[in-house]
C-alpha cells in the first residue's frame, strides 16, 4: 500500500519510523491538538503502528506516515477510518511544525481523500478540529470540505470540560464535481 502526490510518499508506518513519529507526537505543538497520548512514547508509536496494520487488513484504510518524496524525510501522519455508518470514514493528520505552511498537510489529505472516493467507494469523508485549529480547519477547506457544524463535547480526559470544534465533511458527488470544476 503507497500513495503518491507531488512531493509526498504516503505509507503504513513501521517500526523503522517510531524515533520520528515520537520525536514529532511528542512535540506539544502537535499533541495540544489532536488525540495522541502526552507524554507519548516509543511504545505508543508501536500500538498504532500495530493498529494500523489491523486497519489496513481488515477495511482497506489506516494510518499513514508521510514522507517527502524527495529526501525521503517524515514529515508526519495521516489516516483514514470506518465511522459507524457503512460507507463514511473520518480522516486526521498532524505534521512536524518544521514544515507547517508549505500546503503539505493539503497534498496529503486531497491524496487520501482521492483515494478514500476512488478506490475504497466512499459515499462520505469526515473530519473534525478543535475552534482554536484554524489552519486545520483551512486544510479541510482546500480539500472541499465545505460543510461545517460546530460540535461541543466533553473533554478525552476530563468530561466535566467541554471541548469545542467543528466538524467538517465531503461527499462523494461534490467531489466529483470538484475534480470536474
Ligand atoms: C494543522 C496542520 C496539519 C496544518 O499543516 P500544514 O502543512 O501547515 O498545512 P497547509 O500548509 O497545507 O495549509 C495550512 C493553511 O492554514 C492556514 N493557516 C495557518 N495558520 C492559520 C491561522 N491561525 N488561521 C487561519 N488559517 C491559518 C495557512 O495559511 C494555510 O492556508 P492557505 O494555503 O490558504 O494560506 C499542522 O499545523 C499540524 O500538524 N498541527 C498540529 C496537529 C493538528 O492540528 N492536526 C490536525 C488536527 S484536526
Amino acid at each position: 500500500m503507497k500513495l503518491e502526490s507531488s512531493r509526498l510518499l504516503l505509507k503504513p508506518p513501521t517500526e523503522e519510523d517510531i524515533p520520528s513519529i515520537v520525536a514529532v507526537a511528542s512535540d506539544w505543538r502537535v499533541a495540544e491538538m489532536v488525540l495522541v497520548p502526552h507524554p507519548y512514547f516509543p511504545s505508543h508509536a508501536q500500538t498504532w503502528i500495530e493498529q494500523a496494520r489491523e486497519s489496513w487488513r481488515d477495511h482497506g484504510m489506516g494510518a499513514l506516515a508521510v514522507f517527502t518524496r524527495q529526501g525521503q524525510a517524515f514529515v508526519g501522519a495521516i489516516g483514514l477510518k470506518p465511522t459507524t455508518v457503512d460507507g463514511h470514514a473520518s480522516a486526521g493528520y498532524w505534521f512536524c511544525p518544521s514544515v507547517w505552511g508549505r500546503g503539505f498537510a493539503t497534498e496529503a489529505l486531497r491524496e487520501l481523500v482521492r483515494y478514500g472516493f476512488e478506490v475504497r467507494k466512499l459515499q462520505h469523508i469526515e473530519a473534525g478540529h478543535l475552534l482554536e485549529n484554524p489552519a486545520s480547519g483551512r486544510v479541510m477547506e482546500k480539500v472541499g470540505m465545505a460543510h461545517a457544524v460546530r460540535v461541543d463535547l466533553p473533554h478525552r480526559d476530563d468530561p466535566g470540560v467541554i471541548v469545542s470544534g467543528i466538524q467538517r465533511c465531503i461527499s462523494a458527488e461534490e467531489w466529483e464535481a470538484l475534480k470536474a470544476a
